[in-house]
C-alpha cells in the first residue's frame, strides 16, 4: 500500500515529474520502420508529449516537438526533404537536430537570426524493425541493442494502445503467481463456459517458490514449479524484467520482448515483439517483420479473455487508468511487485542525485544478451505452437506459417537425433 503522493510519484510520466525525469533517460520505439517507409512522417505521443518523427530523403531519422516554433502549426504536416523537415505553414526548415536552417520569406535569414528559431528535438534511429527515440537531456545514452533486436529470425509484432498506466503492466511482469490463477484456473473456467478444450499452454503450473534478483538491466525472475528440480531452467536461469518498460520471455525457439511504451499517464503502447528462430531449420533469409493490431475488447466493451495476453490486458485495464495503490492489500505473494516498486524508487533517487538510473547503457556495443530459459516450463517444441494458438499471435497474418516453421524444425531436430 502506498500514499497517494507515492502513487503519483511512481506513475506520472510528464515532463518535470520525478518518474518523468527517470523515464527520459531511455530510448523508446515510436514507429515501425515500415510506417516511415510508407510515409516519411508521423505523429507520436510519448511520455505525455506530442512529437513528429520522420525519415529524411537521405535516410536519417529525426524527432521534433510537433509544434512549430514559429506560430505553432503541426510539423506532422510538414514537408520531409533530403536533409530535414520543412513546416507546411510558412516553410521554416529544420535539420534532424532541430536547428533552423532556413527561413522563407524573411528578410533577415542570417545564422545569427536563425539561432533562436530552432525546434525542440530528440534523437531517433532504427533498429530491429522499429524506429527508436530519445527525448531526454544530452548526451544521449546508447540505444541498448538487446539480442531481441539483433538476432536472426522472423519478427512478429502484435500491438495495441492500452488505456492504463504503464506501471501496472510492469508490475504484472514480476507477478508469477498470476500465471497459475489467470492463465490456469480462469482460462479453464472460460474454456468450460465456451465448451472448448482447456488449452495446454501455461495452465496447471503450480508454483513452489519464486525469487527476484536485481541485476544490471532490471530484475531476474525465477520460479520453481511443483515437480521441477532446482536444476530446471525456470529456477536456475529465469528471465528478466528489463528496466524500466520491458520483459524478455520465451525459450524453445520463440523469443519475445514485451514492450510497454508509456504514451501518457493513462495510455501504454504494448508491443509483443516476437522472434521465431527455432533450431533445426535455417534462419529465414532477409528481414521478415510483420506488425498487426491485436484485439482485446469487443464492440460492446467486453474484454476478450479467451487468450493469454487478452487475460493480462483484462487484468491491467480493469485495475483502472492508474491502479489505486492506496487501497490495495499487498501480501507475501506480491514480493516481486514490491521489488519492482523499490527499483523504481531507487531510480527516482538516482536521478535526483544527478546519477544515471539502472539500465542506462553508455558503452557502445554490438549486442546485449539477457538471461532466458532455453526450455520454458520444461516443455519442448510444442511450447511455440501452443503460444501461437493460445496467445496474441493468433492474430498474426503469419500464424499458420509460424506454426509450420516450428513443427518442421522439431521434425528436423528429431530426424537428426535419430540418425
Ligand atoms: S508555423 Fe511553422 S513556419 Fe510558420
Ligand atoms: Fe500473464
Amino acid at each position: 500500500m502506498l500514499s497517494q503522493e507515492e502513487n503519483d510519484e511512481l506513475t506520472h510520466v510528464g515532463p518535470g515529474t520525478p518518474m518523468g525525469d527517470v523515464l527520459r533517460n531511455y530510448w523508446y520505439p515510436v514507429a515501425f520502420t515500415r510506417e516511415l517507409e510508407e510515409f516519411p512522417i508521423r505523429q507520436t505521443r510519448l511520455l505525455g508529449e506530442e512529437w513528429a518523427v520522420f525519415k529524411t530523403g537521405d535516410g536519417g531519422y529525426g524527432i521534433v516537438d510537433e509544434r512549430c516554433p514559429h506560430r505553432g502549426a503541426s510539423l506532422v504536416y510538414g514537408i520531409v526533404e533530403d536533409d530535414g523537415l520543412r513546416c507546411g505553414y510558412h516553410g521554416w526548415k529544420f535539420d534532424t537536430a532541430g536547428e533552423c536552417v532556413e527561413i522563407l520569406a524573411e528578410p533577415d535569414s542570417s545564422p545569427k537570426f536563425r539561432a533562436g528559431c530552432g525546434v525542440r528535438s530528440g534523437q531517433a534511429q532504427e533498429l530491429g524493425g522499429l524506429v527508436w527515440a530519445y527525448v531526454g537531456e544530452s548526451p544521449a545514452p546508447e540505444l541498448p541493442r538487446y539480442e531481441a533486436y539483433t538476432m536472426d529470425g522472423i519478427r512478429d509484432i502484435g500491438h495495441a494502445i492500452i488505456p492504463c498506466n504503464w506501471l501496472q503492466i510492469m508490475e504484472n511482469a514480476v507477478d508469477p503467481y498470476h500465471v497459475e490463477a489467470l492463465h490456469g484456473n480462469y482460462f479453464e473456467f472460460i474454456a468450460k463456459q465456451q465448451g472448448t478444450p482447456m488449452p495446454e499452454s501455461f495452465g496447471g503450473n503450480k508454483h513452489e517458490k519464486v525469487a527476484f534478483d536485481p541485476f544490471e538491466h532490471g530484475i531476474i525472475k525465477r520460479r520453481l514449479l511443483v515437480g521441477q528440480s532446482e536444476e530446471s531452467d525456470d529456477w536456475k536461469i529465469g528471465h528478466p524484467l528489463v528496466f524500466p518498460y520491458k520483459m524478455w520471455v520465451g525459450g524453445n525457439g520463440v523469443f519475445q520482448m514485451q514492450i510497454r511504451v508509456p504514451v501518457d499517464d493513462t495510455h501504454t503502447h504494448v508491443m509483443f515483439y516476437t522472434i521465431h528462430a527455432p533450431e533445426g531449420v535455417p534462419a529465414p533469409e532477409g528481414d521478415r517483420c510483420v506488425d498487426y493490431e491485436i484485439e482485446w475488447i469487443t464492440d460492446d466493451g467486453k474484454y476478450i479473455v479467451d487468450y493469454i495476453e487478452g487475460q493480462d490486458i483484462m487484468a491491467w485495464v480493469s485495475q483502472g487508468p492508474v491502479a489505486d495503490r492506496v487501497n490495495e492489500r499487498i501480501t507475501k505473494s506480491d514480493v516481486g511487485v514490491v521489488a519492482c516498486r523499490r527499483m523504481f524508487k531507487e531510480a527516482v533517487e538516482a536521478v535526483r542525485n544527478g546519477e544515471d538510473p539502472i539500465a542506462v547503457v553508455r558503452e557502445p556495443h554490438d549486442t546485449i544478451k539477457l538471461p532466458l530459459e532455453r526450455s520454458k516450463f520444461g516443455r519442448g517444441a510444442q511450447f511455440a505452437t501452443d503460444w501461437i494458438n493460445d496467445g496474441s499471435m493468433r492474430y498474426s497474418p503469419l500464424a499458420e506459417e509460424l506454426k509450420k516453421l516450428h513443427i518442421d524444425a522439431a521434425a528436423a531436430r528429431e530426424g537428426l537425433g535419430a540418425s
